[in-house]
């Protein structure tokens, strides 16, 4: 007799509960209509495993990396998802113990930490792999997974196996990186930073070109107290590291051997500095204050007249850092359990002295947003109109419950909103021929906590409608980011 199965789970719940199984399915069933020009494939990085046993992490940021791929051909989606065999999953899976991450830690000795900690800064081939989750980057002919520590994963672009550590060929030095580097696509190369601890820490802003492994130093800047950055900003001319004064204490760190999140101290009362570096020579040319901020999430920067503007989801404080618990996740109600940020615009006056403060900004809309994108091939570090997020809805107030379209410079919104869905961040991809700003079509993974699975959405980026939907046979844990590539999808 089969015993059915009572689902007791609600969709919160479900969006931070581990997803076990790995597929491959060729046709994905769909409702609506998958645009037949949509030819590529959609990565999607996140949290998918948080615990094993009655061992768990605790928080949403430490679950192990899962990939996700959508391959779009003629109208039919094929899926297929691994999680990477990074050594944090493989001691996972083969000890039943949990490894070190942002918030978890695993003690050991202060020799190993130092080891460890300088190997992979100085990028010694130890072929250990981190928990990469965060984001990707295809480079050097490869498609790396990334996060904040200075090593990413390699993984096969169609069997999504994974491949090993990737290892730069230059000497560049750093303890962390970033995992949100920006592509430059009026030079053609990628631009990030490390943080470098030492005697004297630095942040060591450099460029690669995509077809290269080797970085070229930008800048090498001494900073007293290195700041937690999770992205920073690009113009035509600059690149702007937006100092939030949560500050990385990184001699605790080191001694203490507290987690990373644990070694993070908010202190409001020291403003949040705007660095901003010429990306030709490397030298800083003006530095502004403003008041405490705090952001995961550039959206974009551009030079008008003599003023940088610079876009970002932006919140008075970082409580979506401390508020992402996997057990207060899990039990969230209300929105100010899953808090969103702003959509700021700060204007950096160019022609202001060296060293300025109170920079102000502008709300660009009334809305609580966050994982914006906008049309990154024709507007990074330029002028634009369109921004899609997800954001709360007004009658669904629990986590994410709706996607938007901003119009920055109507001020107008639209949204998609279906209620009992959970959307993810949303992906623009340009159709074929565009001439519009917004002419392509928005992809985003959704949970249906009704259905108890997720599915892949398809909107009309111009008029923001729903035109399809793929389900998939499971639930997807809300995930971090993902990335369009025009490749072969190879069906
Ligand atoms: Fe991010």
């Amino acid at each position: 007799m089969v015993v059915p199965i009572t689902v007791t789970r609600t969709g919160v719940e479900l969006a931070f509960t581990s997803l076990n199984s790995e597929v491959e399915i060729d046709n994905l069933p769909v409702e609506g209509e998958i645009p037949h020009w949509l030819h590529g494939c959609l990565y999607r990085n996140g949290s998918a495993k948080f615990d094993i046993g009655r061992v768990s992490y605790n928080h949403w940021f430490d679950g192990l990396a899962m990939v996700h791929r959508y391959a779009f051909h003629k109208g039919r989606v094929a899926y297929r998802n691994r999680f990477l065999r990074t050594s944090p999953y493989i001691q996972m899976m083969s000890t039943g113990q949990l490894s070190s991450g942002f918030e978890t830690v695993q003690p050991t000795s202060l020799a190993n930490r130092i080891l460890r900690m300088t190997l992979d800064a100085i990028g010694y081939r130890t072929g250990q792999t981190y928990n990469t989750n965060v984001s990707f980057m295809h480079l050097d002919g490869k498609f790396l997974a990334l996060t904040e520590q200075p090593v990413p994963t390699i993984f096969d672009p169609i069997s999504l196996e994974t491949q090993g550590a990737f290892y730069f060929s230059d000497r560049l030095f750093g303890h962390l990186s970033c995992g949100h580097p920006q592509y430059d696509y009026q030079n053609q190369e990628y631009i990030n930073y490390l943080t470098c601890f030492g005697p004297i820490n630095t942040y060591n802003l450099y460029r690669i070109k995509a077809t290269s492994d080797r970085r070229e130093l930008i800048a090498r800047i001494p900073v007293r107290d290195p700041c937690y950055m999770h992205s920073f900003a690009l113009t035509e001319n600059f690149i702007i590291l937006v100092e939030f004064p949560l500050i990385i204490k990184s001699m605790k760190a080191i001694l203490s051997g507290k987690a990373p999140m644990h070694c993070l101290s908010w202190e409001p009362q020291r403003g949040t500095n705007f660095l901003v570096i010429d990306k030709r020579t490397g030298k800083q040319v003006v530095r502004f204050t403003s008041k405490a901020f705090f952001a995961f999430h550039h959206i974009n920067a551009y030079e008008q007249g003599d003023e940088i503007l610079i876009d970002i989801a932006a919140s008075d404080r970082p409580d979506l850092m401390y508020k992402s618990y996997l057990n207060l996740l899990r039990n969230a109600t209300r929105s100010e359990d899953h808090p969103l940020a702003e959509y700021r615009r700060y204007h950096l006056p160019l022609h202001k002295p060296v060293h300025s403060s109170d920079v102000d900004y502008e709300l660009l809309s009334d809305r609580k947003i966050e994982m914006v994108c906008i049309n990154h091939a024709r507007c990074s570090s330029r002028h634009y109109r369109y921004a899609y997020a997800v954001s709360h809805n007004r009658d669904w107030p629990t986590l994410v419950g709706q996607l938007l379209k901003i119009d920055v410079h109507n001020r107008n919104t639209k949204g998609w909103f279906d209620p009992n869905t959970y959307p993810g961040e949303p992906i623009f991809v340009a159709a074929p021929n565009a001439k519009d700003e917004d002419d392509g079509a928005i992809l985003s993974v959704v949970l249906d906590a009704v259905r108890q699975r997720s599915f892949l959405l398809v909107l009309d980026a111009s008029s923001f409608k729903e035109l399809g939907r793929a389900y998939l046979p499971h639930h997807i844990p809300l995930e971090f980011h993902g990335l369009f590539a025009n490749a072969d999808p190879e069906i």
